[in-house]
């Protein structure tokens, strides 16, 4: 084998390196699990204990061969992070990838009629903190106790997953619903915006303060992945779309392979947006 070819394998190779998701056993946690796993990385799915870390877990172990490990952790809970922190380090010993991937994702299309809370005027503080808490304080907190697991390492990287919507606005047509009256339309919450946007700049600032230390900060900008949305939805989106659809609910996995591993060696303080050309019009 030539030096090239086994240097293609090499920078994607992720065996004896200690992985976590936030957010492990949802929808696109699940798939970035799976093909760090599949690059040999030890996984370590880190979500509520509703969403069953340990059983998607269980499955990575099976379906790739490196030991995964499901944790029940709150990422908005100081004591429930470093907790799960020292289950890590005592089973696998290091901390080599963090992805800050769980947020809250409230379904618009659930909005009752009367009860447009979705709404800037009507959206409520409690909404407003619950999702910051989840989906930037959470980032900020898993970023502060793992990462110094990788500043003691001298090593590390994390990617923090945003959104289309942390460098476009939404466009709030999508969300219409024939014959409700303007104040009642249901809207992509603010939230959202604010949460995605932020993770880029914490990305920034992260990649700045621990460059000495070895340790990478990147963003993945996603756009929407179909998930059995509505027709009248997906319709409507993919006009917006130069590619002319939704991505797959693993066509992220080139990418987060690419920023979490060796092949993305000299890039930091980035965020790589893979939309399908979205954002480009
Ligand atoms: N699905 C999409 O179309 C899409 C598009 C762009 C970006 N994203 C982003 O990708 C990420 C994953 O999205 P998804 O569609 O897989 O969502 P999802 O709702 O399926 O997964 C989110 C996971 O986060 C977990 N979670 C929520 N609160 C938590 C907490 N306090 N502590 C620990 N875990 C918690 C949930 O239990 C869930 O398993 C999110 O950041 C989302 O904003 C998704």
């Amino acid at each position: 084998m030539s030096t090239t070819t086994n240097r293609a394998q090499t920078l994607f190779d992720l065996t004896g390196r200690v992985a976590i998701v936030t957010g492990g056993a949802g929808l696109l946690g699940f798939h970035h699990g799976a093909i760090l796993a599949a690059a040999g990385a030890n996984v370590v799915l880190l979500d509520l204990d509703v969403a069953n870390p340990a059983m998607r877990a269980a499955q990575l172990t099976d379906a790739h061969g490196p030991e995964c490990l499901g944790i029940a952790a709150d990422i908005t809970s100081e004591g429930s992070l470093e907790a799960a922190r020292d289950i890590i380090v005592d089973r696998f010993g290091r901390i080599d990838i963090l992805i800050n991937n769980a947020a809250n994702n409230p379904k618009v299309e659930d909005q009752k009629p009367g009860q447009p809370w979705s709404r800037l005027e009507n959206f409520p503080l409690q909404t407003w903190n619950a999702d910051i808490a989840v989906g930037l304080t959470g980032a900020f907190l898993c970023s502060r106790i793992f990462g110094q697991q990788m500043v003691a390492q001298n090593s590390g990287v994390i990617l923090n997953v945003a959104s289309d919507l942390g460098v476009i606005a939404p466009d709030q047509r999508l969300y219409r619903k024939e014959g409700l009256p303007e104040d009642e339309q249901p809207v992509k919450p603010v939230t959202y915006s604010v949460v995605k946007t932020a993770l880029i700049g914490l990305t920034r600032y992260l990649s700045t303060y621990w460059t000495a230390h070895n340790i990478r900060v990147n963003a993945i900008s996603p756009g929407g992945v179909f998930a059995g949305q509505p027709d009248e939805f997906t319709t409507k989106l993919h006009a917006l779309i130069p590619m002319g659809r939704m991505a797959h609910k693993d066509e992220y996995q080139g990418a987060v392979l690419f920023l979490c591993s060796d092949a993305s060696s000299y890039m930091t303080g980035q965020n790589l947006i893979v939309d399908g050309g979205r954002s480009v019009l």
